[in-house]
């Protein structure tokens, strides 16, 4: 299986994001994942476009925006031009999903939708024509350092089954409580792309030993 490793910049020091960038592409990282927050749809206010913008130039790994902000719609436009490759918008927090995915498109990026725990997949069986990628998230968004809520795992393998049945290739990607420990069982359920924070970050052996670390485990190594 090709799995892909999206380090979450929200665990990284915000002092030093384009060496944290950098860090995470040598290390053999796929994608980039950015958490946007806007005080409203979670409680932390975390960054906007102007990163993605200025880190554009440290990395070629695939900008991986996760907008976790109320009406995302009025934000699609400026983090496509910041340079993200993939913007995913939480079903729960656009009236008009299809409208936004499809506006994601538009501007030529990758849509993608997250769901929170709550959320159930019916929420997206009728747009899953204009996904790129599904989300499931694993804790309630917010916050780093959360704990991955079980009950996701059979959630992972029915978005697996649903993505097989609709014949296109769709990425399933995981956010929250990754580690090498649930990393390995949820790429069984069927995810692709791992986001991983804290799992990450702030270890004495460093980014790139957690990165392949993480790898081996997704990939059913010991
Ligand atoms: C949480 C964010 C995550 C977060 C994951 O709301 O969407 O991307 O950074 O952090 P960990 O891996 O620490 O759970
Ligand atoms: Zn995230």
């Amino acid at each position: 299986m090709n799995v892909r490793i999206a380090p979450s910049l929200l665990s990284a020091d915000f002092g030093a994001l384009a060496c944290a960038a950098a860090e995470c592409e040598a290390a053999g990282a796929e994608y980039l994942h950015f958490d946007v927050m806007d005080g409203r749809f979670v409680p932390p206010i975390t960054f906007g476009s102007a990163v993605v913008r200025a880190l554009r130039s440290s990395s070629k790994a695939v900008f991986d925006v996760h907008l976790m902000v109320e009406a995302p719609e009025r934000f699609v436009e400026e983090f496509a031009a910041a340079g993200a490759q993939i913007i995913t918008v939480h079903a729960e927090a656009t009236v008009h999903l299809q409208r936004t995915l499809a506006s994601i498109r538009a501007v030529g990026a990758r849509a993608g939708v997250a769901l929170n725990p709550a959320t159930s997949l019916s929420a997206i069986e009728n747009v899953l024509d204009d996904v790129d990628l599904v989300l499931v998230m694993t804790v309630n968004p917010g916050f780093g350092g959360q704990t991955f809520i079980p009950a996701m795992v059979s959630k992972i393998a029915s978005a697996a089954a649903m993505l097989e049945k609709c014949g296109r290739e769709i990425d399933l990607e995981v956010d929250g409580g990754i580690s090498a420990e649930t990393a390995r069982v949820v790429c069984r359920a069927g995810a692709n792309v791992l986001v991983a924070g804290s799992a990450l970050y702030g270890h004495p052996e460093g980014v790139a030993m957690r990165i392949a670390a993480l790898r081996k485990a997704a990939l059913g190594g010991p």
